[in-house]
Formats: structure tokens, C-alpha cells, sequence
């Protein structure tokens, strides 16, 4: 065994699952962004939650003044286009060539052909001590997964743009 240096040690969490979190601003406009710190913490009610930067990203804000949100599980086929949402520019989402459909229990767009989505509302916003990422805890108000779905077919996230799926690493380039 080597040892790793604490400052690294958060990395040797992987591989994890990656969404892509949609959010609605004041103009309700979609916003989008992908994240990869993403847990289950409660069966009843249905929790999870999200850890974000701790500075006011679009998405906290959105989340903030919405208190709902809608949690995409991408799969190899949109990586790259989840990954260009992670850019900073104001037409990342129109440039991404995501399309959404409307929530079924939020108003909050999906992404179109995810074929997991679960839709949240906001339970709290937790900031812990000197941690420098929220805790974004959100509850499940509906979840749907499309039976067609593969396993192998999930993007799990190692770190900055490399994921793995059955057990073949593969890279998912950002286009901006
Ligand atoms: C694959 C991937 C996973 C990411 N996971 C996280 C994460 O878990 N937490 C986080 O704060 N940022 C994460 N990021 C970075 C955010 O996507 C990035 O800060 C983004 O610009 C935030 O967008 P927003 O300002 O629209 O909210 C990730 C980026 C990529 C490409």
C-alpha cells in the first residue's frame, strides 16, 4: 500500500455515478451542470443529495430560489454533451444540443432520453464547518428509469473528464 496525501484523499472515491442536474432560473430558463458527488441518504422519504462548490453556481442559486431540481443519470451516449455543460458560458446549454421535455412533478425541464431521471425538491441547503461544498439534500417526488436501460451503459465518473464503464476507462471531451 502507498500512502495518498490527505488533499487527495477525496479522490480515491470512485468511480461514481454522473448526472447532470437541471435547474430553472427567475426567466425560466434551463440551466444545466454535471456532477459527480451524488449519495442515497434516506429509503422514506427518498433522499439524496449533492455536494456543490461552496460559491453561488448557477445551479445553487436556481436551487436556491426554485427549491426544486431535476437529477439526470447520463449514460455514455450523452457524456460528452453533459460534459460541455460543466463549461462557463452563457449558451453552454443551447450549445450542449441537449434538448428537455417538462417535468412531471416539478417545474424544472428533464433531459430528453435520460433514461434515469428523479425529480427533487429542495429538504436543505447544509454548509459543514470549513467544507468547501454544500451539502444540497434534496427529496425524490419521481423517479423513472427507462427498462431498456444497460448497466454498462452508466458514465461513472473517475475524475476531470475520464469515466469507466465495464471495466474500459474511456474519455469524454469537453467542447466549448
Ligand atoms: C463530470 C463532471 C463532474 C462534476 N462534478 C461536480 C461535483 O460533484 N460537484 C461540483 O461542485 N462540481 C462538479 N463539477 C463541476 C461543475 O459542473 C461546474 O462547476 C459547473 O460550471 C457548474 O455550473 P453552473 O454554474 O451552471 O452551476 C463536475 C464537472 C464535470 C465535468
Amino acid at each position: 500500500m502507498e500512502e495518498v496525501p490527505l488533499d487527495k484523499s477525496i479522490r480515491l472515491i470512485y468511480p461514481r455515478l454522473t448526472v447532470l442536474v437541471t435547474t430553472v432560473n427567475p426567466a425560466s430558463e434551463v440551466n444545466a451542470a454535471p456532477y459527480s458527488w451524488i449519495a442515497p441518504v434516506s429509503f422514506s422519504p427518498p433522499m439524496l443529495y449533492l455536494g456543490i462548490q461552496r460559491r453561488e453556481t448557477l445551479t445553487v442559486k436556481n436551487i436556491r430560489r426554485k427549491k426544486e431540481f431535476v437529477v439526470n443519470v447520463v449514460t455514455r451516449d450523452w457524456a460528452e454533451k453533459a460534459v460541455s455543460c460543466a463549461a462557463k458560458l452563457t449558451d453552454k446549454v443551447e450549445k450542449s444540443g441537449l434538448e428537455f421535455e417538462e417535468g412531471k412533478e416539478v417545474n424544472v425541464p428533464r433531459v430528453k432520453g435520460a433514461k434515469i431521471v428523479l425529480e427533487c425538491r429542495l429538504k436543505d441547503v447544509i454548509e459543514s464547518g470549513q467544507a468547501d461544498h454544500f451539502l444540497i439534500l434534496g427529496e425524490i417526488v419521481h423517479a423513472e428509469k427507462d427498462p431498456a436501460l444497460k448497466d454498462e451503459d452508466l458514465a461513472m465518473h473517475i475524475s476531470g473528464e475520464k469515466f469507466v464503464g465495464p471495466g474500459q476507462p474511456y474519455s469524454a471531451y469537453r467542447k466549448e
